[in-house]
This record gives C-alpha cells, sequence and structure tokens, in this order.
C-alpha cells in the first residue's frame, strides 16, 4: 500500500510543530498509530465512519467489537456521553486521565455506529501520555483507539512493533519511545453503586476499591477466568464463568481427543493431575474465538483469541519446583522432538533450563517491569520461531491479575497445574 510516515518526537514533552502533520492527517480522516501510558493506539476522527473502517481494515479488526474513544480533556465528554452520575464522576477525578476506561451511556449520533459497535453504550478513557493529549488536542477529533496491532497480534508497546504489524496500511506513526503499563486499560461499567470490571489492566482492583464502595469482575475478567481453577473470593459470577469455562468433569484430567470434551465443543482449562496437552479438543474450538466465548461477555472484545505468540504456549501453575520440573522435562521433550523450545519466565527462575529460548519478564517482585515486558517477549518469540513456550505464572494481585489475564489469553487458555 502507501508510506507510513514516522515522525519522532520527544515523549515528555512534545513540541506543537512535531505533531501537527499527525494531527492534520487525523482531521482529515487517516489512521494514526501514536504512544498511550498503556500500549500503542491507532487513532481516527470517531466521528466519520470512513475513518473508522480504515482503523477495522487496517487491523483486520471484526467489526462486532467496539472501540474506546480518547479524549484531551472533560469537555470533550460532554457530547459523547449521556449525563453521567457521582459515581463515574468520582472515578474520572481520581483515575483520569489515566489508565481507565468508562463504559458511559452513548450520547445518540456522538460518534460513529461502528465505534460502538451498534450497542448503545460508549467507551471513553483519557490517556495519561503527554504525546497522546497532546495529539487528540491538536486534532481536534474524539479520537477511536484500539491497540495498534494486527487483530491477534500482541499488543505494541514500541513504534517498531507497530511498524511490524501496520506499515504500508496506516498514515503514520508517532514514535515516543516506550509505552508505559505495557497492558491495556482497564475497562469498567458502573451498575448502580457497582462499579465492574469487563476488562483487568493498568488501574487494579485494589486502585478501584480506594475509591467506590463495590468492585465486581464480569465473568471473563476475574481472577482465575478462562483457567478453570482459582475463583474471586464470593463472586458469584466467578463461580459461573469458571462452571461454563471448565471442561467436563474438570477435575479429571482429559486426555487428548476426548469425546466428552470435544463433543462440548468446550477446550479444557486445567488439569488437577497429570497434565496433558490437548491438540484436538483444543483445535474443536472455532477459529479465532477463544473459550471465553460461551460466556457472552460484556466486553465485547474479551471472547476473541488475543495476544497470542505463533507458538504454542503453556501457562504452568502451582508449586515453584513442581513447575520448574515440569517445565524442564517439557521442554527437553520438545527438543528431542525436534522443535524450538522457549520458556517465559523470570530472572530468579531462569538458571538451569535447557531451552532455546529462555526470556525472562524481570524479577518476580516487581511485577510492573513483567506487564512492561511481556508483549515485547511475545513478540521475541514470534521473531526467533519459538515453536512451543512454557509460561510460569504469577500471582494474582495488583497488576499482576492483568498479567494473569493476558498470560491465559496468550497461552490459548492451555493452562496446566502441576
Ligand atoms: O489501553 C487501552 O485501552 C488501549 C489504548 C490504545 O488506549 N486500547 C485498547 O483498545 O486496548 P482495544 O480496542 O484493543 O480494546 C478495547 C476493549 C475491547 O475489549 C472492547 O470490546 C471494549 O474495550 N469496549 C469498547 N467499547 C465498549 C463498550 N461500549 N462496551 C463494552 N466494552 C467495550
Ligand atoms: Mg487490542
Amino acid at each position: 500500500m502507501n508510506r507510513t510516515i514516522e515522525w519522532r518526537v520527544d515523549a515528555r514533552a512534545p513540541k506543537p510543530e512535531e505533531l501537527a502533520e499527525a494531527a492534520g492527517l487525523l482531521r482529515e480522516g487517516d489512521t494514526v498509530a501514536f504512544p498511550t501510558e498503556t500500549v500503542y493506539g491507532l487513532g481516527a476522527d470517531a466521528r466519520s465512519d470512513e475513518a473508522v473502517a480504515r482503523i477495522f481494515e487496517a487491523k483486520g479488526r471484526p467489526s462486532d467489537n467496539p472501540l474506546i474513544v480518547h479524549i484531551a480533556d472533560r469537555a470533550q465528554l460532554a457530547g459523547l456521553a449521556l449525563p453521567w452520575g457521582e459515581l463515574a464522576e468520582r472515578l474520572m477525578d481520581r483515575f483520569w486521565p489515566g489508565p481507565l476506561t468508562l463504559v458511559l451511556p452513548a450520547a445518540p449520533g456522538a460518534v460513529s455506529s461502528r465505534v460502538t459497535a451498534g450497542l448503545d453504550t460508549v467507551a471513553v478513557r483519557m490517556p495519561s501520555h503527554p504525546v497522546a493529549l497532546a495529539l487528540i488536542a491538536a486534532s481536534g477529533c474524539p479520537v477511536a483507539a484500539p491497540s495498534a496491532n494486527r487483530s491477534g497480534r500482541p499488543s505494541p508497546t514500541l513504534a517498531a512493533h507497530v511498524a511490524a504489524d501496520l506499515g504500508g496500511r496506516i498514515a503514520g506513526i508517532v514514535d515516543g519511545g516506550a509505552a508505559g503499563v505495557g497492558l491495556e486499560s482497564t475497562v469498567v461499567e458502573i451498575d448502580g453503586e457497582t462499579v465492574r470490571i469487563l476488562r483487568p489492566g493498568g488501574v487494579t482492583a485494589e486502585e478501584l476499591r480506594e475509591v467506590v464502595p463495590r468492585v465486581e469482575y464480569d465473568a471473563v475478567a476475574a481472577p482465575g477466568a478462562g483457567m478453570g481453577t482459582a475463583t474471586a473470593a464470593g463472586d458469584s459470577r466467578a463461580a459461573d464463568s469458571e462452571r461454563l469455562a471448565a471442561s467436563p468433569g474438570d477435575d479429571v484430567p482429559v486426555r487428548s481427543g476426548s469425546a466428552a470434551a470435544s463433543s462440548q465443543g468446550l477446550r479444557p482449562t486445567s488439569f488437577s493431575a497429570d497434565p496433558v496437552v490437548h491438540p484436538a479438543t483444543v483445535a474443536a474450538q472455532p477459529p479465532g474465538l477463544s473459550a471465553d466465548a460461551a460466556l457472552a461477555p460484556r466486553s465485547p472484545g474479551m471472547k476473541y483469541a488475543h495476544y497470542a505468540p505463533r507458538g504454542v504456549m503453556e501457562l504452568v501453575q502451582g508449586d515453584a519446583e513442581a513447575r520448574r520440573a515440569y517445565i524442564r522435562r517439557e521442554a527437553h521433550a520438545a527438543r528431542a522432538r525436534g522443535e524450538r523450545a522457549g520458556i517465559l519466565t523470570f530472572d530468579e527462575r531462569a538458571g538451569g533450563y535447557d531451552a532455546d529460548d529462555v526470556l525472562s519478564l524481570g524479577s518476580l517482585a516487581r511485577l510492573e517491569t513483567a506487564a512492561q515486558s511481556l508483549y515485547a517477549a511475545l513478540r521475541e518469540f514470534d521473531d526467533r520461531g519459538t515453536q512451543r513456550i512454557w509460561a510460569e505464572s504469577v500471582p494474582e494481585t495488583g497488576i499482576g491479575h492483568a498479567l494473569m489475564n493476558r498470560l491465559v489469553k496468550a497461552a490459548g487458555h492451555r493452562v496446566v497445574r502441576v
């Protein structure tokens, strides 16, 4: 296609002249990728059907997956959403600008129906990255922006990732260096006095609880969702999710090709003992859809198999020593079969593995760093041609919850408990 223009800008204090051309392209209905404090986004004027269509086209994104509208100041919100309540106001006061997306009742006709995928709600966030804020303000548009990756690929945390996926398919890329958090924003909806997390992300449940009385999880967003193992304490939605996502007879290891599992069209998600990988039942899943699809998530994007590296990845839970023994054995066996084996681990655990590609996400003591490194590591496996990957699980507290949510998806729900 066409050439994609790249602008290198000062991430902390971008100059207006550095962003003028990019802002002009957005105003004219073109697509421009830019850094945010979560991941890079692919922006277009949210009011224009044609501009928004270009986002879906460039990404290869399913049209029933709505987009987040990015704003630079609160005044822009009044035109996008119907009057919102005190709870929404409190969340904006505390977390904007920042990695929190609010799903609000949409002002009819305010944005293209392609942005909302026909829903009567609109997802809005005010990013805190200086480049994102300055670009949105200079464009004068509400900017619809999904993550700037080809659909199904890990989200981009560097301009180089955007160029690799979308170079030649979009008008421009504003390069402001590394994005911040490394995982996407937390998406929430408000239901009376309750804030419901539809997608875990940069703002943690613990932080939300500091300012709102009740925080719940949508089924697919709960800790343990898609794994068929742990659940959020006392959360009945999470329990539902576990029932739905779990394979029949979940406490019994389901063997490859199990008629029971494949006839249900469900992917086994955990194994309490004697773990086995299930190529036959995994293949029974409709292409592009994850086991989450059965849950009819309230955030449509959660049903798609996201963040996937090209190699087959498995997430390993359980006691550290058992995990290590299992990964060593499996990686060794893979290599003996002639497969390129990779391990996604932490500094404290990285030694002593016999594998082709051992990638560390940094220290286990700093999960924020792991969040920043995850997507780049998944892309690194792709670049190296790693065919089988074993990833170590992390505790689901703080940002660890969002990290595990992405790891489970990257593993295509192949979660093993040893
Ligand atoms: O951090 C982020 O949120 C990044 C940066 C670029 O801002 N953006 C991002 O966008 O992750 P995307 O398109 O990859 O994910 C948007 C998520 C999807 O899961 C989508 O289904 C959900 O937000 N969403 C959008 N509009 C919604 C709505 N009206 N109701 C419920 N969920 C919605
Ligand atoms: Mg995305």
